[in-house]
Parts: C-alpha cells; structure tokens; sequence
C-alpha cells in the first residue's frame, strides 16, 4: 500500500486547501494512504517511514515558508546518509500571491541536498486558489500514490 506523506505549512488557508487536495487524490486511489501533517509536526521517522512526498509551502518573501525551512533544518543532518531516503520521491506544491519561483527553487534545491527524486512537475498556484488547481492537486496526489504502487518511481 502506498503510504505518502504531505506536509505542508499555512497561514491563510491556501496551501492548507491545496495539500488537502492532494491529500483527496491519494485517498481516491486503491492501495494508498495519505497521512497530512503540517510542518512543525513532521518527524524524521515520518520522512522515513513513507513511500513519497508531497511538500507544500507558500512563498512568503520569496522564499519557502519558515517552517519549512525549520524542518529541513532540524531533519537534514539525520537523514541525509539514511540509505532509505536516496531517491525517495518527491514533489513540491507552492501557494503564491503572483511569483512562486523563489519557494520552488530553494525547496527543489535543499531536496537534492537530500538526494531525494522529483517524480512530478511542481504545481504552482497563483493568486486565488481556483478550482482548477484544486483538481490538478487532486491528480497529482492519485499519480503519485499510483506511480508508488506501480513501482514505477
Ligand atoms: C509575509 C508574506 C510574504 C509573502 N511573500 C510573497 C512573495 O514573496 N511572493 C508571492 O508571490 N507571494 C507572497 N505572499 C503571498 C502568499 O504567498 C499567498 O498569499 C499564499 O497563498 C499564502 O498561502 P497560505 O494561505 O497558505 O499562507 C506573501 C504573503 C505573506 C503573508
């Protein structure tokens, strides 16, 4: 069963509803289990213990959010010669008043630092969260949970 973990951090409810989201799409799929957790509250076993995941952040001044940043660096000397995580998939999805890029590149950036594998194109929102981004959280979260069952990650 694939089990993907989402972790996100929000302010203002925007990122929450898109990680939300991805998190519907994982449920809709067979054999797959989304397990949600906000920053703070991310372990390293979490990282550990999951099959892929999906990071979402706002960009706030152009860059990830702060709490997310906390936990790349409160995980990072853990877990970056864990032979578990080398290649553990991954993908990133950014909240963002009109830019967005500032957040992608820095979190694409640590997570190479992770040796994780980016499986999917990033999502970036702009501006109001629409129905549209909605539904493509949603598809990201059923490929992702279906690329893990597959095996094809
Ligand atoms: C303190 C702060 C800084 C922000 N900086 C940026 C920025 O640099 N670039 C951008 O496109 N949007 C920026 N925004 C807009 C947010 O990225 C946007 O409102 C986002 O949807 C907030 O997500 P949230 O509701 O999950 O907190 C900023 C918002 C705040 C509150």
């Amino acid at each position: 069963m694939a089990k993907v973990l989402i972790i996100y951090h929000s302010q203002s409810g925007n990122t929450e509803r898109l990680a939300r989201s991805v998190a519907q799409g994982v449920m809709n799929t067979e054999d797959a289990r989304a397990v949600f957790k906000r920053a703070f509250d991310t372990k390293t076993h979490d990282i550990k213990d999951c099959d892929a995941m999906v990071i979402c952040s706002p960009e706030y001044f152009g860059y990830m959010a702060g709490a997310v940043k906390e936990l790349f660096d409160r995980t990072y000397e853990e877990l970056k010669d864990d032979a578990v995580m080398y290649k553990k998939p991954y993908c990133v999805v950014i909240s963002a008043g009109n830019d967005g890029s500032g957040a992608l590149t820095h979190i694409e950036r640590i997570c190479k630092g992770y040796r994780f594998k980016k499986v999917q194109h990033p999502i970036i929102c702009k501006g109001q969260v629409t129905e549209e981004a909605l539904a493509q959280c949603f598809e990201l979260g059923r490929t992702i949970a279906e690329g893990v069952n597959a095996g094809i990650f």
